[in-house]
């Protein structure tokens, strides 16, 4: 089995951000900005990040901002959420365009939407999971405004939705799920909070995830998954835990999933590729430090050097 297809995703990547009017482009109009956020950190980890108009994006991502409240929308002219306020300050962080923010804004916009028990709405209209516990935070920190929220309410939320079995569901007494426990546990990561997981407990239900095909899936008895690389890995890294995975199935387990002909990772071999898990499979590589590709955060879920930039500029 060959490696890494670098140049193929890299062209993939590039194409999939040009074409507007196909299929793809269609499912993912309005979240754009995610895949703006996928796309752009694929690139980046790939050393690719010079393939794109850069001052293109920036005045795309700005078109997105709604002028009255401060956050970002998925596409211009659809309506502002914390996910696509989150992607929007991930894609100018990436490309060291802060300068174009008003921090205070956006960062009022985010602190708005925490509730008196510590949770966070997504938007306006008020629905509540840990992953918007999670964007509010990484968003805040990214943009040095923790102040601006009651981080240790948020904090006590987020400990509120722990399970029995190590894991975080998307509100108190909800399910373990791997998606929500990079949530979880990336919040506590970036607010010093690490202490309140109980990492043998939690290590081992991760690392259960690991199917017999060497991916990794969200939950029990389902198929294994290539975001999954990221979700599960990125915890165990977190928690100190990423030795107890067997790494080089799960790299032959991403591979497998290249299209070897026009570049892109799909969710499992065989299937159709999307950048969503183009981005995925390379995070997850890059967290298993395969050789070329830059070095991913596992809490904020950007190149390092990129996170490094932001808090250690002088
Ligand atoms: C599973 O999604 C994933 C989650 C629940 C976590 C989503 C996290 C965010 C949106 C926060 C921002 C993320 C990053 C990387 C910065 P799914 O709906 O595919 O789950 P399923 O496999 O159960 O269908
Ligand atoms: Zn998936």
């Amino acid at each position: 089995m060959g490696g890494l297809e670098e140049e193929k995703h890299a062209r993939y990547i590039v194409s999939v951000e040009k074409k507007k009017d196909d299929f793809e482009a269609l499912v993912i109009e309005h979240l754009r900005m995610n895949g703006a956020y996928w796309g752009l950190t694929t690139l980046d980890l790939l050393n690719k990040i010079g393939a794109i108009d850069a001052d293109g994006v920036v005045s795309w991502v700005m078109e997105c901002q709604d002028k009255d409240c401060g956050g970002f929308a998925g596409n211009s002219g659809h309506d502002p959420h914390l996910l696509y306020t989150l992607s929007a300050v991930q894609v100018l962080a990436l490309l060291d365009r802060f300068d174009v923010l008003d921090i205070e804004k956006v960062s009022d916009y985010v602190a708005g939407l925490q509730n008196e028990d510590g949770s966070f709405s997504g938007d306006m209209w008020g629905e509540i999971d840990t992953r918007f516990s999670y964007c509010a935070i990484c968003c805040l920190s990214l943009l040095g405004r923790l102040s601006k929220i009651n981080v240790e309410k948020a904090v006590n939320y987020i400990v509120s939705c722990k399970n029995l079995d190590g894991g975080f569901g998307s509100i108190p007494g909800g399910e373990s799920h791997a998606g929500q426990i990079f949530c979880c546990v990336g919040a506590l990561a970036i607010t010093g909070s690490l202490h309140y997981v109980d990492r043998d407990l939690l290590g081992w239900w991760l690392c259960e995830r690991q199917c017999k095909d060497g991916g990794l899936s969200g939950r029990p008895e389902k198929l294994a998954d290539v975001c999954y690389s990221w979700w599960v890995l990125s915890s165990l890294v977190m928690i100190d835990r990423v030795h107890w995975i067997d790494k080089e199935k799960l790299t032959r387990f991403i591979l497998n999933c290249q299209d070897n002909d026009n570049g892109g990772i799909s969710d499992r071999p065989d299937n159709a590729v999307d950048v969503f898990h183009t981005f995925f499979g390379v995070a997850g590589l890059s967290l298993m430090e395969y050789p070329g590709l830059k070095s991913i955060d596992p809490a904020y879920a950007l190149p390092v050097d990129v996170v490094n930039r932001i808090f250690f500029r002088k």
